[in-house]
Formats: structure tokens, sequence, C-alpha cells
């Protein structure tokens, strides 16, 4: 059975990741209305992920004995002038989610929660990853600068990418 204090803290990061699902959506609507159909599948795949992310933690939340609380879900922003902002954005998001994630781990250790520590080392790893990959678009957005061959190029690169549901 899992603790109260842990229970909580792993439904609050359910919420966090659907909040990241929803945010990533909001940032692809903004893509597909200007017709970077490229950038829009690849938030649309990144936003597919936060919200099997979710679900992950969800079955183990089940699966430990707790009690699913759901919280109401933040409207994302919708905003942006240009699609090098979004981006940034996105690089920012996911090292606020690795700081999430932390927290979390810190929680597990105080509780002496070893099920859970072990648990939430696929999210340590996933975010290494995903600061990683989102740092690499954000490096090759500031060499193309808004270059329109640039925007174009990188746009279909990113519309390669395809999900892929995450491990057990
Ligand atoms: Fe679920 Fe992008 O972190």
């Amino acid at each position: 059975m899992i603790s109260d204090k842990m229970c909580k803290a792993l439904n609050n990061q359910v919420n966090a990741e659907l909040f990241s699902s929803y945010l990533y959506l909001s940032m692809s609507s903004w893509f597909s209305e200007r017709s970077l159909s490229g950038f829009a599948s690849w938030m649309r795949v990144q936003a597919q992920e936060e919200l099997s992310h979710g679900m992950k933690i969800y079955d183990y939340i089940l699966e430990r004995g707790g009690k699913i609380e759901f919280g109401t879900i933040e409207q994302p922003e919708s905003k942006w002038q240009a699609a090098a902002e979004i981006v940034e954005e996105v690089a920012k998001h996911e090292a606020k989610v690795t700081g999430l994630v932390n927290d979390l781990v810190d929680v597990a250790f105080a509780q002496k929660d070893h099920a859970t520590n072990i648990f939430l080392q696929w999210f340590v790893a996933e975010q290494v990853e995903e600061e990683a990959s989102v740092g690499e678009v954000l490096e090759r957005m500031k060499m193309i600068d808004g270059d329109s061959a640039g925007m174009f190029a990188m746009d279909m690169e990113l519309g390669k990418r395809v999900f892929t549901a995450p491990v057990e």
C-alpha cells in the first residue's frame, strides 16, 4: 500500500503530465493554423507522449492500491508570436517537469518507498532524453533564425517523428 503523501504527489504528477499534453496540443494547433504541419505533427506526438506518461502513473497508483484524485487541468497558453518562441517554451517546460520528477523522487526517498523510487527512475531517464531532444531542436531553430528555407527543412524533418508508446 502506498502512503497518502506519496499518492497525493503522484496524483499531482498525473495532473502535470495531462497539463503538458494539453499545452503541447495547444502548440500543435498553433502550428497547424499556420500550415507548419511537420511542427504540428511533432507537437501532437509530444502531446500523446505526455498523455501516456500520465497514464503510466495513473496505472501505477491503482496497482499500489492508491486512490485516484483528479484536479482541475490548467488552461494552456495559446498565443505565441513565433515558432522559435514555442520551441523555447517547450524546453523551459521540460526543465520544469524534470524538477517535478526530481521532487517526486525526494518524496519516495523520504517515505522509504523503494518501489516508487524504482518506478520513478523510468521518468528520470525519460526527462534526460526529452530535454536533449528539445534542446537539439532549439539549437537548430537558433541557427535557422527565421530563414524560410531552414524553416521548411525543419518542418519536413519534424514531421517524420512518430509516436511510440513507452515500454513497460
Ligand atoms: Fe512527461 Fe515531457 O515529460
